[in-house]
């Protein structure tokens, strides 16, 4: 028990069940410690109902006595070992939390041996048994699809984990690496640097790039302004790099789009997609070197050809 706003309050709750209970015991011990004597007959209290229903003054059966006082020694019981008294704890120390702390250490327990056995194979190997990818799959769900989507297929800013192309790599290492520490894209707004016309014309060489729809005449003098400004993380053809996680521009694959407008936008204000170290997140839980292994695992899986 705990979180009262004031320190009256678990007194004022604590007199009450106390009182109560005592209460009821001496009102029942006062009503009921009446005995016959010897010879004497019950007395009859005066009222008749439906014609030949009599009220009559016996002392109360003991069974039925005895359940009344049980029930009084159980409250009592109960609030001697569980919370229940104001901010009282009980002798067993009982908190919800502690029981749900001791459920999650039994059910880690449980797993242990098997990510053990999970943690010797290297992540392909892991990656192909089919118990490693349905563990693996329900700790995706828990701790990557609200980004990556149910599907792993990714949506708008999120990259798809199922098409093999890769910002940052797809091979076991990396992947590990990457969802471990984290990763922050850095792509620098340059739209004042190079002015909207000069945005539109390098936007539309970067359509040129994957055969896209484009003006020809911008994209020639986009081409320079791609080599002074872009080359460096895209490199010079375009195909990206990953050690920046720079997207390569000539593929048909888009993270934020690939129409002419979202192009601008991109180049314009630049993207900051950021990737949460999971070795954070999965911070202080119990195996979290196997967890983080079964999700590489189960990650490099997904565009892995069966
Ligand atoms: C808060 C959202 C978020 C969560 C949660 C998240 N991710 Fe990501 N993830 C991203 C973003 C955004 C990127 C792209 C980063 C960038 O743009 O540079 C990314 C990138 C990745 C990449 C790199 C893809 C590539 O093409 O190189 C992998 C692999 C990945 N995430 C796996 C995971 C896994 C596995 C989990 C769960 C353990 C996870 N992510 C949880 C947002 C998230
Ligand atoms: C400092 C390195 C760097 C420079 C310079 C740079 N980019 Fe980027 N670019 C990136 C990174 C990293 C990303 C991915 C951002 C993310 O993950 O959120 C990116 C993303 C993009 C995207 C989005 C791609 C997609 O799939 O939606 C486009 C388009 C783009 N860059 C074009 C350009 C152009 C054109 C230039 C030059 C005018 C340029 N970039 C300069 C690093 C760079």
């Amino acid at each position: 028990m705990s979180d009262f706003t004031h320190g009256f309050w678990p007194l004022y709750i604590s007199v009450l069940t106390l009182v109560s209970i005592i209460g009821t015991w001496v009102f029942l011990k006062s009503q009921t410690t009446r005995k016959l004597a010897p010879g004497e007959k019950p007395e009859l209290i005066e009222h008749t109902w439906d014609g030949d229903l009599q009220d009559l003054n016996n002392p109360l059966p003991r069974w039925w006595l005895g359940l009344f006082y049980g029930t009084l020694v159980f409250a009592l019981a109960y609030l001697v070992l569980w919370p229940g008294l104001g901010n009282y704890a009980g002798v067993l120390k009982w908190t919800q939390i502690g029981e749900y702390e001791a459920e999650v250490q039994a059910a880690e327990a449980q797993f242990q041996p098997l990510y053990a056995g999970f943690m010797k194979q290297d992540i392909a190997t892991v990656a192909a048994d089919p118990n490693a990818r349905a563990i693996g799959k329900n700790l995706f769900l828990t701790y990557c699809s609200q980004c990556h989507g149910s599907d792993a297929a990714g949506s708008r800013g999120f990259p798809n984990l199922t098409d093999g192309d890769w910002l940052y790599g797809g091979d076991p290492d990396t992947i590990k690496a990457t969802l471990t520490d984290g990763r922050a894209g850095v792509m620098p707004a340059l739209g004042e640097a190079l002015g909207a016309q000069g945005t539109k014309e390098v936007a539309n060489y970067v359509l040129s790039l994957s055969g896209r729809k484009h003006d020809t005449a911008l994209a020639a003098t986009g081409k320079t302004k791609f080599a002074e400004n872009c080359a460096a993380c895209h490199m010079p053809d375009g195909t990206g790099m990953q050690a920046m996680g720079a997207p390569n521009l000539t593929d048909k694959v888009w993270l934020y789009g690939g129409s002419e407008a979202t192009i601008i936008e991109s180049i314009a204000k630049g993207r900051n997609g950021v990737m949460p170290a999971m070795a954070q997140t999965l911070g202080t839980t119990s195996n979290k070197d196997a967890k983080l292994h079964l999700l590489a695992a189960y990650v490099y899986g997904l565009s892995q050809k069966q």
